[in-house]
């Protein structure tokens, strides 16, 4: 089934970057010069996705008017010939039909994904975390997970593979492996100590999930940090169905996190025509 729709969570308040995302939003930190934000929404659209809701929370507005047309600036670039930066303007505009919904309290992922309940209505769609670009030489990563809820018709999440010792920071999976990166899910567990972890296969920012979602949020208390867990309402979805988790292709970065966003930069720059070999430069010249 085409997976039309896409939320893209957005409305938390970014504490780990403080003090920048005090008056920014962190989903507008830069990767050389576009937002974290238009990539997530790129890929969503370069995966077939036409119809976005943007989960944002007060004093974020200035999401909305990245991806609202702005005249007078069309107009001046129009006027002074500078055609490409116009064009790279225009192509913000029309990459998808996008929405956006206020998440009044800030209750965590799961809460603000409770959000898009009407705007998804009974189709499945897909999840992106509005803080994570991800790279991939193969598919972009949705679409990757995309082909998987067609072959398996289950919901089905990102898997990264982490060092152990870093477990703690995320959900982990415990799962029976299908082979080809496949794994159905017979456990997930929210940021577990070492000692639990059943794996080093973590959750990884990107999702497909069925409307049924829903009534297993609405169901979900609030948990660990006083947050309603989108984990928890997984784990509860998990006894009524089956669930996947696919290593896809390529990696994520999560620019929430500082030092991921300092090395993202790097990557990012080093991908960049006109760019990389400055860099390289530069980089040799640093007293390491
Ligand atoms: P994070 O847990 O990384 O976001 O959520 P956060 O709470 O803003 O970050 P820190 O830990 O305080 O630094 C991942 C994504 O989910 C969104 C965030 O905006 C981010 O894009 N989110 C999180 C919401 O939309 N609502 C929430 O209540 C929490």
């Amino acid at each position: 089934m085409r997976i039309r729709k896409a939320v893209i969570p957005a409305a938390g308040f970014g504490t780990r970057f403080l003090p920048f995302t005090k008056a920014v939003p962190k989903e507008l930190v830069p990767l050389i010069d576009k937002p974290t934000l238009q990539y997530v929404v790129e890929e969503a659209a370069e995966s077939g996705i036409t119809d976005i809701l943007i989960v944002t929370s007060v004093g974020k507005d200035a999401i909305q008017n990245h991806f609202n047309p702005n005249f007078e600036l069309e107009t001046r670039l129009r006027e002074t010939g500078k055609l490409e930066l116009l064009s790279e303007l225009e192509k913000i505009n029309k990459l998808a039909d996008i929405h956006y919904i206020h998440q009044q309290e800030l209750n965590g992922l799961g809460g603000a994904i409770l959000q898009a309940k009407s705007f998804v209505g009974d189709e499945p769609f897909a999840v992106l975390l509005g803080d994570t670009v991800t790279t991939s030489d193969a598919a972009p990563v949705i679409s990757q997970l995309v082909s998987v809820f067609d072959e398996k018709d289950s919901p089905v999440v990102a898997l990264e593979r982490v060092p152990m010792e870093k477990v703690s920071r995320y959900g982990v999976i415990d799962g029976d492996d299908n082979g080809n990166g496949l794994h159905r899910v017979r456990k997930f567990v929210e940021k577990p100590s070492i000692e639990e972890a059943p794996s080093n296969l973590v959750i990884a920012s990107r999702y497909v999930f069925t409307p049924d979602l829903f009534e297993f949020l609405e169901n979900t208390k609030k948990g660990k940090g006083n947050e309603i867990q989108l984990t928890d309402a997984m784990s509860a979805m998990l006894n009524a169905r089956a669930m996947y988790g696919f290593e896809f292709n390529g990696a994520r970065h999560d620019i929430g996190n500082k030092l991921e966003f300092v090395k993202s930069t790097i990557l990012f720059a080093l991908r960049r025509d006109g760019l990389k070999q400055q860099i390289t430069e530069f980089i040799k010249t640093l007293p390491l």
